[in-house]
């Protein structure tokens, strides 16, 4: 159920929200009773960003909440101003009499809903959630899809490797893409090495639970929109075993595939008019007699040679099968997401989600949006002087190139490789987790760039 009730369905009980930096709560004060002027002042209130002050009347309910809008610092610090409304604030429906200056409303909704995610698969909570009544203007169906997306997303990285297997992986995608009448289709095991996907196979095939490309399509009209998510349910790096400390999070590593499912969620919710394909390779990274080898030589769909020089670089080998894929019926725009490489985070940290476009103005719609819904992102560039970086001595490419440098760029410059028609290639090098809790951000898995390129969407594609 959501978090955000229609206007008409608000009880009579509901109770007014006052969105106040400290100038507005000035005016406020000023306006009101002497009992509430006396109690604020004994009280106090410093409207500090998402402070939150619950106002009871004489009558021991409740007479408002004040929700603080921070200062211009606090803003350019924080996001989702209303984010740790729906678990602080008493049970019931809040009404928002005094609207945020700061934040569009769109933003300051879904920041209520998001916060008050939870992850309860394993873990029964029955914390009661207050409710924002949907204030006039906001669409709040849109706040619904978009909420749906970014919970999907985060119960699938959430979820630990033994529940998320591959296959399970194929049974979230199934299940989504049934919800709305997509078309569905899957290659499992050794049906990847006939149907010439040797990289996904070579990948995967280490693992008791069969690696597999899952593809769905959706919508008859508009522009193709191709989605290819990393789906590494687990990654113990392989041969090239990860120490432990390194493999502590990699159930997350199915998060470009989570991010990508959510962002379908959004599109084909909300009825998007454009064609959307979702291609996840998915398998797990696993170790045993049979798993592919350092300095093994794999045979791409596409029939590029790639020197396998660490096996921990196994997510560029089964998505460059997947895009070459895509890239036979060349969309009108490509994106690939992916918890790609370590470099990344080492690059922009968790908060930022880098990206990687050669057409600037798609790059600029993209970012300027992602600033707009409060999903930031950071543009990286396709650095063709480091293309040398990635071929190596007897095959076309090399998966893991020595040296350190610029780990992130060279990896979008493998999957680059493998997209030759498409003219408008798009690749997220996504962190995909939250490392503490921030407002609707709770620790655990996040959806990164999926809001941003579902704002940008119609700028980028003239919708
Ligand atoms: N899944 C990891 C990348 C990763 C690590 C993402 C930590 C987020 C946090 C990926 O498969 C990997 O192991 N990449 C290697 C590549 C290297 C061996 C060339 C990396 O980044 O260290
Ligand atoms: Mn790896
Ligand atoms: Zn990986």
């Amino acid at each position: 159920m959501s978090l955000v009730l229609s206007a008409t369905s608000r009880s009579s009980t509901a109770r007014p929200l006052h969105v106040l930096d400290a100038a507005g709560f000035k005016n406020w004060i000023a306006r009101q009773s002497a009992e509430i002027q006396t109690y604020l002042e004994v009280i106090g209130f410093g409207s500090g960003f998402g402070e939150i002050l619950v106002v009871p009347n004489l009558r021991g309910g409740i007479e408002c909440v004040l929700l603080g809008a921070g200062s211009e610092t606090d803003r350019k610090r924080h996001r989702f101003l209303a984010g740790r409304c729906a678990h602080a604030l008493p049970e019931g429906d809040y009404v928002l009499e005094t609207p945020p200056q700061y934040e569009d409303l769109e933003t300051f909704a879904l920041g209520w809903v998001l916060g008050g995610y939870q992850f309860d698969r394993y873990r029964s909570r029955s914390q009661s959630l207050a409710k924002l009544v949907a204030p006039e203007g906001l669409d709040k169906a849109k706040v619904d899809a978009l909420a749906g997306g970014e919970t999907l997303t985060r119960n699938l990285i959430n979820t630990p490797a033994s529940d998320m297997t591959p296959s399970d992986l194929e049974a979230a995608a199934h299940s989504l893409a049934q919800s709305f009448g997509a078309r569905f289709s899957v290659i499992t095991g050794e049906d990847l090495k006939s149907e010439n996907f040797p990289m996904i196979h070579a990948v995967g095939r280490a693992s008791d639970v069969a690696p597999r490309l899952i593809d769905f399509t959706w919508g008859t009209v508009g522009p193709r929109v191709t989605l290819v998510g990393k789906g590494v349910c687990f990654d113990t790096g392989g041969l090239n075993i990860k120490p432990g400390g390194s493999m502590g999070l990699m159930k997350k590593d199915m998060g470009g595939s989570a991010a990508v499912l959510g962002l379908a969620h959004m599109i084909m919710s909300t009825g998007l008019k454009v064609k959307l394909r979702v291609l996840i390779p998915a398998v797990e990274n696993s170790i045993s007699a049979g798993a592919f080898r350092p300095q093994d030589i794999l045979k791409s769909r596409k029939g590029l040679t790639v020197e396998i020089n660490n096996t921990d670089a196994e997510g560029r080998l089964v998505l460059a099968d997947a895009l070459a894929l895509a890239d036979e019926t060349p969309p009108d725009l490509l994106i690939s997401m992916a918890t790609l490489t370590g470099a990344a985070r080492v690059a922009v940290g968790p908060d930022l989600a880098p990206f990687y476009c050669d057409n600037l103005s798609i790059a600029g719609a993209l970012e300027g949006a992602g600033f707009q819904v409060a999903d930031p992102l950071w543009r990286m560039p396709f650095w063709d002087p480091y293309e040398t970086m990635i071929e190596p001595g007897i095959a076309d490419l090399d998966n893991a190139p020595k040296g350190g440098f610029a780990g992130s760029i060279t990896a979008a410059l493998f999957l680059r490789r493998f997209v030759t028609q498409t003219q408008n290639y798009i690749h997220f090098d996504i962190y995909g987790w939250q490392p503490s809790d921030a407002p609707a951000r709770p620790k655990g898995g996040v959806g990164q760039g999926t809001r941003a390129v579902f704002a940008a969407l119609p700028e980028i594609l003239n919708l």
